[in-house]
């Protein structure tokens, strides 16, 4: 009897401590409560990813495993599904609802896989055209950036998943990205490459923040206390999870005390061999370690994962969001060129010619992105089905694959044997030092080990091979010497190097041309280690004649020729940087086309801009489609057919030439110290172009479309630092479209130098043909403030300020001056 009055009392009173059980009780209570109940090793433990996208359960607290999916254009990470256009195509559309929209359906598609947290969106600032990673981020203007950004994230989190806003910081290339310090001054920092991160975390709220892969002033992100400490937890009072990106930390004790909350995809460093000395010493105080504890646990009751089970379902095609993707195509799409209005078509067209390595496939960036779709429209098949009335026919005036050239190669293991191949040395180390364990003859080089322990005990990372033998040229001629590695390798040839890829990167290839002499052998030796990740190392020596005859024919029997080029998931994405070049042999794949037929039309898939000067002045028009996700096809074939208008927008300013781009001198490591400073400051990007003697070929801002719009009326009410900017847009032509009007500012006379101007506002306004609107923009301190070094703070200086509208960067339609108060 005593004993049950005993339980009586007990069992009410242990249910009331367990605060963090209680879904009444504040998120910030439940995370304190849980947390003292935890012991240090289960702290430790907590702040290591695991199984790779997870974050562990603990089951004596019910707490779930938290799944993540990647992102930002698909939820990839499990099977097919909806494969959204790259994030670039979303920024062009220069409307906020759609991003919303994006980030909604993204959100959709993460619950009914059971995820929590969706590892997107990219908002590192385009740079150079060659990032690798462009097309997964949102152009080279940080507010553009951030307000698609903050948008896209309250539409993931509308469907109550976190989304994680990646990569802080600076992360502006892909080349070497572990190793490279990106150095620049505090103020171009704040103004050009943290504001889409601040208003990601301000404005959209984001439950996570990801740290890079490089460095940022010489310390790496995961480890940077000003970033990630004084910035982003301190003067933004972000109060969420800070996580790594995968295999980005490098010290745990640093990591630990430099900010970062949850180390990806695992403990290998933040794990109770490194911390728990450090705390006993008095090095980390548990505080600290608590901290990162009750920011994820904060996260978790916030979303409610605590008490809602997340279960993945089966998983279909999705109708609504096939509807959102192509939404995002129809309005991301940018029209560039229209010589002689070529397009939209003339209903006399009876047959076109679709020409090129790109129209056949569901073409996206490659690399943590990349989205399988369950179908998708390839432009060929948008084309095709449009108008069945037309006649199209299709070549797809490609180069062979690399792997008839691999098979082809005149390569043998000695200069007099008739063994072809090469002798293969393989060491478990990374540097080839010491024995090879295993020694072979490879009659091609050509691995892509997916499980690399089966071929001969090779294990999965960690290695190096050296593969050496002859080349025995059939032909004299210029020969290609082609190597795609991921990771590092080095070419050499009768003992000079001719090819020098040895650091970490993704897939990435590399040719060199030599003059070869048949009758001749010559030594051939290829180095190649592998970290961590996918193992690759590809070899093909060949002599490549391309025949373009099929092409030119096809081209010169058509009303029209599409010509379909540009990069694909091979040739753009994370871990490389690509050429500004388009590919191999498409630029003359587009001559041969335009030179036959003048009604020749580009439509182009890349991350950014490419090196027009040699092609464009001889095609009619240009259609700028980025990766456009899985109603590519529909989407393009509806703007070439005119049942679209297109009203896309540049979020990046397109140079002429490599030259032109205020970073050539300062891009990629110049010097080989592991450092790239950015010199151009502030100054990318239109801002650059506003004050340089060159212009762009196309500037920031920029696209056409089948109607025209008169800006007027003019008028900007408020005081202080509060303004209304409201105008008049007025569709002049004949039919329906869509304009994105933007907002610059600028100030008249400053004691620093700022920007000629600075995009402060924009709005996309739907408009028939003849239909006026008002549109209406507000501006408020931040539109006037820019980042004062001595103060540590942004402020403004009161004066007057230029206000200009404009259809692009370069096509300021109406001004007016304020003053500031
Ligand atoms: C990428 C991240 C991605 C992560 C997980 C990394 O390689 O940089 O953007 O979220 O992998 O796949």
């Amino acid at each position: 009897m005593r004993h049950f009055a005993f339980l009586l009392l007990f069992v009410p009173a242990t249910l009331f401590s367990q605060i963090y059980k209680n879904p009444k009780a504040s998120e910030d209570d439940r995370a304190n409560d849980l947390l003292s109940r935890m012991t240090l090793e289960e702290k430790i433990d907590y702040i290591g990813g695991y199984k790779d996208f997870y974050i562990r359960g603990m089951a004596r607290f019910g707490l779930p495993e938290i799944k993540m999916t990647d992102g930002p254009v698909g939820t990839r990470n499990y099977g097919p599904t909806t494969a959204y256009p790259a994030s670039i195509l979303a920024s062009a559309t220069w409307d906020t609802t759609l991003a919303y929209r994006f980030g909604e359906a993204l959100g959709k598609d993460a619950r009914e896989r059971g995820v929590h947290i969706l590892l997107a969106p990219g908002v590192n600032i385009y740079r150079s055209p060659m990032n690798g990673r462009n097309f997964e981020y949102l152009g080279e203007d940080p507010f553009l950036s951030g307000k698609m950004a903050s948008n896209y994230i309250q539409g993931v989190q509308s469907q109550h998943v976190v989304a994680t806003v990646k990569h802080f910081a600076a992360n502006n290339q892909e080349w070497d990205r572990n190793n490279v310090s990106s150095d620049m001054d505090e103020r171009t920092l704040r103004e050009i490459y943290l504001p889409a991160f601040k208003m990601a975390v301000q404005e959209g709220k984001a439950g996570a923040v990801m740290n890079s892969y490089n460095l940022v002033n010489g310390q790496h992100a995961t480890q940077n206390g000003h970033l990630n400490n004084d910035i982003l937890k301190g003067e933004w009072q972000f109060d969420g999870m800070l996580m790594s990106d995968w295999v980005a930390t490098y010290d745990g004790v640093g990591a630990a005390s430099g900010g970062l909350d949850l180390e990806m995809p695992s403990g290998a460093f933040m794990n109770r061999e490194s911390l728990l000395p450090a705390i006993k010493s008095g090095k980390i105080p548990e505080s600290v370690i608590d901290d990162k504890v009750r920011r994820i646990l904060r996260i978790i009751f916030r979303f409610g994962f605590y008490d809602n089970a997340y279960v993945a379902s089966e998983t279909k095609p999705n109708a609504e969001n096939a509807q959102v993707t192509l939404d995002l195509a129809r309005n991301g799409i940018v029209l560039l060129k229209n010589d002689s209005a070529i397009l939209p078509l003339k209903k006399s067209i009876k047959s076109i010619a679709v020409i090129g390595p790109n129209a056949k496939q569901c073409v996206a960036g490659g690399g943590s992105s990349y989205t399988t779709p369950f179908e998708c429209v390839s432009l060929l098949d948008g084309i095709t089905k449009y108008d069945k009335s037309i006649s199209v026919k299709y070549f797809a005036g490609a180069v062979p694959p690399m792997e008839e050239y691999i098979t082809q190669s005149p390569l043998f293991i000695s200069a007099d044997s008739k063994t072809k191949g090469l002798k293969a040395e393989y060491f478990l180390n990374q540097n080839l030092s010491g024995l090879p364990f295993l020694k072979r003859n490879e009659a091609e080089i050509n691995h892509n080990w997916s499980d690399a322990t089966k071929d001969e005990g090779i294990p999965a990372d960690h290695f190096s091979a050296r593969y050496t033998g002859t080349i025995r040229p059939e032909k004299t001629a210029v020969y290609k010497l082609a190597v795609r590695g991921d990771d590092g390798y080095n070419l050499f040839v009768d003992g000079k190097t001719v090819i020098d890829m040895w650091a970490d990167h993704a897939s990435t290839l590399k040719t060199v041309e030599l003059s070869l002499e048949a009758g001749k052998t010559y030594d051939v030796k290829l180095e190649y280690y592998e970290n961590a990740g996918d193992a690759q190392i590809e070899f093909a020596v060949y002599h490549e004649v391309i025949d373009f005859t099929e092409a030119e024919k096809m081209a010169a029997s058509a009303d029209v020729a599409i010509v379909s080029v540009g990069f694909d998931n091979n040739s753009e994405g994370e871990g490389f940087d690509r050429s500004f070049e388009l590919p191999p042999y498409q630029e003359e794949l587009i001559n041969v086309v335009a030179k036959a037929n003048p009604n020749t039309i580009v439509v182009l898939n890349a991350g950014g801009n490419v090196y027009m000067q040699t092609w464009l002045p001889h095609v009619k028009g240009l259609l700028h489609a980025w990766f456009p996700g899985q109603e590519g096809g529909t989407a393009v074939a509806e703007i070439l057919f005119g049942k679209t208008n297109p009203s896309g927008k540049l979020p990046a300013s397109f140079e002429k030439k490599w030259e032109d781009n205020p970073t050539y001198n300062n891009y990629h490591d110049p010097d080989g110290d592991k450092k790239v400073f950015y010199g151009e400051g502030l100054n990318i990007g239109y801002r650059y172009f506003d004050r340089a003697a060159v212009k762009p070929e196309f500037p920031f801002g920029f696209g056409l479309s089948y109607t025209t719009f008169a800006y007027s009326n003019l008028k900007i009410t408020g005081s202080g630092t509060t303004f209304t900017v409201t105008f008049n847009i007025k569709n002049t032509g004949e039919i329906a479209g869509a304009e994105s009007a933007q907002v610059y500012v600028h100030q008249n006379v400053s004691p620093v130098e700022r920007p000629f101007k600075e995009l402060k506002g924009f709005a996309k306004v739907f408009l028939k043909a003849g239909e006026s609107k008002t549109v209406s923009v507000t501006l408020d301190a931040n539109a006037f403030s820019y980042f004062k070094t001595e103060k540590n703070a942004f402020g403004y200086d009161a004066g007057k300020f230029n206000v200009l509208v404009g259809a692009s960067s370069e096509d300021i339609r109406l001004e007016e001056t304020i003053q500031v108060k």
